[in-house]
């Protein structure tokens, strides 16, 4: 057995405010016991590997009970482990020897909505319409003649109408997937069940959750049901302003949240939250106060294209604005939500990612040495600014997207629920390589997701204990980051916004810990100091070259 590393965490009830947090997405971490999906042994198994990777914490994507109609968001049982995932027993031990190594485990919790196959949903099935079965759901009757149009036009995140009709004439409403029926947050029974899912995970020993569509449980459900004009789901996410859309981002869902915080609070250290909320900033505010869930994700970084002026104004507002909620900011490059950084810094800045992902990845052509250089030094730009770093797993190997999947074997609803128009994140969540070769190089059994025939050469084992490679950068940037990272949440811009201009963005954090990145392709002088790392190799003669991050040390503390 390895022995964990003593002390470099953070402990205490303020422990999350700087973690670095890695992402694992269960089904594609490691298989134990070779059936081709991962499984929770396969996370115990890899615990030693993530401690020297030097994380802090984990956040585990749903590993419930789960048909796999939306990768795991589709929850089947709240309160138990998938058993082709493991046992709760399995789960006790993973916590249990993720804290042995000082790593926090942070779950996913999936409150919008349940699977179809939630013995409340089936119950509600087999119930009359108006019953109390009924109730813990959205059901509706339907407009036209005979009910055959949705009772609103309200559209689903995954493409198509929100509300799916039964046999028996009545609808539900599903903001995802029909195999994904919204729970009726109106209703005390459901609001008590989650607390109750929220105590039975943290007297496990769980010590956060992350929330999944933290902004869409409250819907304002008087009749008639207000029509938004059959726009589309995204088209509407991006303009909800004021608390009263009729089932995004609603004032009234942060009474739950309210409710959450006094169970997060009985807890020592208290339990910590954070929010999954595609909202504008002055409303993740809300998400994000300690009155709340305490922290909200901020994918304003993962938008932004390969801009110095562009994400010098990103880090400005993010930091603003975790600052008004009194909670830390967050910055996430990567998740399994979203086209791998390594392929969206590989592709032009104005690229069509889905027409890319629906060409197999071939046009327009991927530049994967640029993207690679770019996503390098994304990280460790991302790794110092203050607050919480969430990544996502296989970028510490630098992988790419694998665009090339072939449409027989997609799995993401996206694909059919878009009629074949988008392609779904099924490229960021193939299996990890562990080894140069072997089957399913190292993961496992045979996957279920196909990965790319050259991914041994990206393998953890390829890149274990090799100068240069992108594991051993992370290793080696988390390292120093346990040591520079202080309590102080501050930052200090050294370039101007005529520097930055020229693709040069230059921060210092206390104790004259300096960031520099150079976003041109020309080599631009390097500011003084020592160097402690950098994304890539250095020029000659004190020069940092385009696409590169530097992270220096001057010993005069008025400079940081
Ligand atoms: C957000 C999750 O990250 C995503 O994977 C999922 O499809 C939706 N929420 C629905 O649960």
């Amino acid at each position: 057995m390895t022995t964990p590393p003593s002390g470099h965490r953070q402990n205490g009830p303020d422990w999350w405010r700087q973690a670095a947090v890695y992402q694992i997405y269960p089904r594609s971490f490691a298989d134990s016991d070779g059936d081709g999906l991962g499984d929770i042994p396969g996370v115990t198994s890899r615990l030693p590997y993530l401690s020297e990777l030097g994380i802090d914490a984990v956040w585990l994507s749903p590993f419930y009970p789960s048909a796999l109609a939306d990768g795991g968001y589709d929850v089947a049982d709240y309160r138990n482990v998938d058993p082709r995932l493991g046992t709760l027993e399995d789960f006790d031990a993973m916590v249990a020897e993720a804290h042995r190594f000082g790593i926090k485990v942070i779950v996913d919790i999936v409150p919008n909505h349940t699977s179809e196959d939630h013995e409340w949903f089936q119950a509600a099935l087999r119930a009359a319409p108006g019953s109390p079965e009924r109730e813990r759901y959205i059901f509706r009757e339907g407009k036209g003649e005979n009910g055959e149009l949705p009772p609103a036009d309200w559209q689903s995140a995954f493409g198509g109408p929100a509300w799916h009709r039964l046999p028996d004439g009545w609808w539900y409403l599903h903001i995802f997937a029909p195999e994904q029926p919204d729970l009726n947050w109106d209703n005390p029974e459901v609001r008590a069940d989650f607390r109750k899912t929220l105590r039975f995970w943290s007297d496990r020993g769980v010590d956060g959750f992350r929330i999944d569509v933290a902004n869409a449980l409250v819907k304002d459900l008087s009749d008639p049901l207000r029509d938004m004009g059959n726009r589309t789901y995204r088209e509407q996410m991006e303009s909800i302003e004021d608390g009263t859309h009729p089932f995004l981002d609603r004032d009234e869902v942060h009474e739950i949240y309210r409710e959450w915080r006094e169970v997060f609070n009985e807890y020592d250290p208290p339990r910590v939250g954070v929010a999954e909320a595609y909202v504008q900033n002055h409303r993740l505010v809300l998400y994000a106060r300690p009155e709340g869930l305490g922290q909200a994700f901020n994918f304003e970084y993962l938008k932004t294209g390969w801009s110095a002026t562009e994400l010098r104004s990103v880090v400005d507002v993010s930091l603003r604005t975790a600052q008004e909620a009194g909670a830390s900011a967050t910055w996430v490059l990567s998740n399994h939500d979203v086209i791998r950084h390594t392929s969206r810094f590989a592709l032009p800045d104005d690229a069509d990612h889905e027409a890319w992902l629906l060409s197999g990845g071939t046009e327009p052509r991927a530049d994967t040495e640029r993207g690679l250089r770019r996503a390098r030094a994304a990280t460790l730009l991302e790794l110092a600014l203050p607050g919480s770093a969430y990544m996502y797993q296989g970028e510490e190997l630098g992988l790419p997207e694998a665009a090339g999947i072939a449409e027989e074997d997609l799995q993401d609803p996206v694909w059919e629920r878009s009629s074949h128009t988008r392609k779904g994140r099924d490229g960021c969540r193939v299996p990890l390589p562990w080894t140069r070769g072997g089957t399913s190089f190292g993961f496992g059994g045979d996957p279920w997701l196909p990965q790319p025939a050259d991914f041994g050469a990206q393998s953890v084992e390829a890149q274990e204990g090799e100068e240069g490679s992108t594991l051993e950068l992370y290793r080696e940037a988390l390292r120093l980051r346990h040591k520079l990272v202080g309590t102080d949440e501050s930052l200090r811009w050294i370039s101007s916004a005529e520097t930055e201009e020229a693709g040069l963005l230059h921060f210092v954090r206390p104790d004259g810990w300096h960031c520099v990145t150079n976003f041109s392709t020309e080599a631009a002088p390097l500011p003084d100091g020592e160097v402690l790392l950098s994304s890539g190799p250095l020029g000659t003669g004190g020069q940092l070259p385009g696409e590169t991050t530097v992270w220096l040390r001057t010993a005069d503390p008025a400079a940081g």
